[in-house]
């Protein structure tokens, strides 16, 4: 036999022993048979290289480490899913999917277990695994396809046949419970740290930078979906087709999933999975209901970042008691002032918890929290942990009431709080170290500027040892500052200089979210960005100009102006700009003299065939605005299937209601053919 052949042949055997392994739970082979297949073709490859190949499973074992991971552009983007918490909001998700398709029958749904892992899409190739990435912030991911092909039952070629000649393949990577207890026990054995969970655990191997080292963690994938496919023979009408075909083709998916049929089918699976979950080999967070339908869900469509078509129906967060041994308070970016409550430790969702929010003083009084009580702490999925009540048969006697300090803890300054509002700030703005550290975080954050390996620590040090005042010192920063900085060596400072270096290109909506301006989120930046085009737009507009930048009001409006009327803050902004901090400006979209100039629209309920998003961009190209709400200044409410109180609003103060064909009338009032491409 020749040594090609030989290859073919052992690592054919090699895959259908792990697939027994994985799939079925049931191996053939004693450990040592297997290990001595993998080296004969370990050798085999290494004496010739010629017959090496990306999907051998001799991949597996991991390869030299990559100094940064490359950020990847989802073709298809990786959205997240509206969740219910109620069998009410089910059954409203129920009634939304039947008007949206204007049903009269009962609706068939996929229902799976919602896995608490980590999102990754896998892209195939004619059958064969050549990239995968992480989710990132849905748009874009880091590339980590040496650490996938380490995951054991991640096909790295797809069985069967009548596969796409571009598969994107959706789906979670995580931890069993087994494998999590046993990683644990041997990170404890070698003195290592180990791991609060499973999904910490897997997040953490998934992301390592040495993918020799993913390959000692037993990680899992499993399938939920598809990103881009191209050349599918034959469409799969519906998603349990569409899974039961990922399947054929050996991707490992929930053998949890079910068909069911209506609401009354939705909570049925929701109760029969949450008396199972326990019994699981893996942890979930929930269930995931999709239109079964794919053309179906086609209709419905996204609103903002979700689909209309799916939900996620998630578990009640859990509950545990413990002693409130006192309260601190933090300082947040805007100077607001939580007061946190320090817990005796206690294990509650899956970690242990030592802090919880208190929110805002108006809470601690609402809750008669008081330091010495027992209180139940509550803590769902990823969210900070809260205080949520106090058990005040246990309250001992010289249990203390929490004062709001009225200096800053941080900085001394005073401690302000409007009168119409709930939270208390620290007035010092930048001079507050608590306060600039948190704007450098969130400067340096994914959504923001994107700095990897700028985490609390290290902005922590750079803002007390003086090196970092203002997000633009960032750019100023060299190897000698950062090394005599502790547990900093030279290696990951040169990683922090470069991740620095690759965030000054960057988007003009990037930049203005990372500036941190109050009130001014992802969503607004966005909005701003593509309504000005570009930075001196914004800084120079007053406060009639960019209230017509769709949903800006009066207040946002306000803050911007406070913000670039700030000196120090321009300062800044040039800084950065002469730092090299650049995004590609645009031409603004809103056409001055456009058919809806001057025009403020409110859209509610779906409309037929445009998203909010299309439907907003359609608008505001005619020179309109769209606004959040309906009030007297509003000329049109654009009503569709389902609109709520803000149809009758219109109908109250008798603002005109137009649908979908007559928005497109009014924007479009020569009836000119548009470009489809
Ligand atoms: S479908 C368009 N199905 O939940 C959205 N997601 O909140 C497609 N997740 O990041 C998602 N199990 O990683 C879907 N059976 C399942 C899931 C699932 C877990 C995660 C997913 C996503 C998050 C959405």
């Amino acid at each position: 036999m020749s040594a090609s052949e030989r290859v073919r042949e052992l690592r054919a055997q090699i895959e259908e022993h792990n697939r027994l392994y994985y799939e079925l739970d049931a191996p053939t082979i004693p450990d040592a048979e297997y290990d001595r297949l993998f080296r004969e073709l370990q050798d085999l490859e290494a004496a010739n290289p010629d017959l090496a190949s990306p999907d051998s499973p001799t991949q597996r074992v991991g390869s030299a480490p990559v100094a940064q991971f490359r950020s990847v552009a989802h073709r298809v983007p990786m959205l997240s899913l509206n969740n219910a918490f109620s069998d009410e909001e089910v059954v409203a998700f129920d009634r939304r999917v039947r008007d949206g398709l204007g049903a009269k029958d009962e609706i068939s749904y996929s229902a799976e277990p919602k896995f608490d892992g980590l999102a990754v899409t896998l892209t195939y190739e004619s059958g064969v695994f050549v990239a995968g990435a992480t989710r990132g912030d849905g748009f874009t991911g880091e590339e980590v396809t040496a650490n996938l092909r380490t995951v054991g039952n991640l096909p790295l070629r797809l069985r069967g046949e009548g596969w796409p000649r571009l598969l994107e393949v959706r789906g979670e990577v995580l931890m069993l419970r087994s494998d999590f207890v046993r990683l644990n026990s041997r990170q404890r054995e070698k003195g290592e740290k180990e791991f609060v969970n499973p999904r910490n655990a897997a997040a953490g191997s998934l992301r390592q930078l040495d993918s020799r080292v993913t390959a000692g963690r037993p990680l899992r994938f499993f399938a939920y979906g598809v990103g881009v496919t191209d050349g599918l023979p034959a469409q799969p009408e519906t998603h349990s087709d569409l899974l039961d075909l990922l399947s054929s083709w050996g991707l490992p998916v929930a053998g949890e999933r079910r068909r069911v049929n209506g609401a009354a089918g939705l909570l049925e699976y929701y109760v029969d999975i949450g008396a199972k979950r326990s019994s699981l080999p893996f942890d979930i967070d929930g269930v995931v209901y999709k239109l079964d339908n794919l053309a179906g869900q086609e209709r419905l469509g996204f609103v903002s970042r979700a689909p209309r078509f799916a939900i996620a129906h998630k578990f009640p967060a859990e509950e545990a008691t413990t002693k409130l041994l006192g309260v601190d308070v933090q300082v947040g970016r805007t100077g607001a002032l939580t007061p946190v409550a320090r817990l005796a430790p206690v294990f509650v969702g899956g970690v242990t918890v030592t802090n919880a929010t208190l929110h805002n003083e108006d809470e601690v009084r609402r809750k008669d929290v008081r330091i010495g009580d027992t209180v139940v702490v509550r803590r769902a999925g990823d969210v900070i942990p809260e205080v949520v009540r106090v058990v005040t048969e246990l309250r001992p006697a010289d249990a203390t009431s929490f004062v709001m300090p009225t200096d800053c803890p941080v900085c001394g300054s005073s401690v302000v709080r409007a009168e119409d509002e709930a939270v208390a700030r620290c007035s010092g703005g930048l001079y507050c170290p608590a306060q600039r550290k948190q704007a450098l975080l969130h400067f340096a954050s994914r959504r923001a500027m994107d700095i990897e390996g700028l985490g609390d620590k290290l902005v922590e040090q750079l803002v007390d040892t003086h090196v970092v005042r203002t997000p633009a010192d960032l750019y100023k920063l060299g190897v000698t500052a950062l090394i005599e900085l502790e547990r900093m060596a030279e290696k990951s400072a040169m990683n922090l200089l470069a991740a620095i270096e690759k965030s000054k290109r960057t988007t003009l909506a990037r930049f203005i979210y990372a500036l941190g301006i109050r009130n001014v989120g992802e969503t607004t930046a966005k909005d701003l960005a593509r309504h000005f085009g570009v930075l001196d737009g914004i800084m120079m507009a007053d406060e009639e100009q960019l209230m017509r930048v769709s949903d800006v009001g009066p207040v946002v409006a306000q803050c911007l102006r406070q913000f670039f009327a700030e000196p120090h803050n321009i300062e800044v902004v040039e800084q950065l700009r002469a730092a090299g901090v650049t995004w590609e400006e645009g031409e603004p979209t809103a056409a001055p003299g456009g058919p809806a100039t001057g025009k403020v629209f409110v859209l509610t309920g779906t409309l037929p065939s445009l998203t909010r998003d299309d439907a907003k961009a359609l608008i505001e190209s005619a020179g309109g605005k769209v606004s959040g709400s309906v009030s007297k200044k509003t000329d049109y409410v654009v009503a569709g299937a389902e609109a709520g109180s803000k149809l009758e609003k219109a109908e109250q103060l008798g603002i005109a209601i137009i649908d979908e064909a007559q928005l497109r009338d009014l924007l479009n009032p020569e009836g000119e053919m548009r470009d489809e491409n």
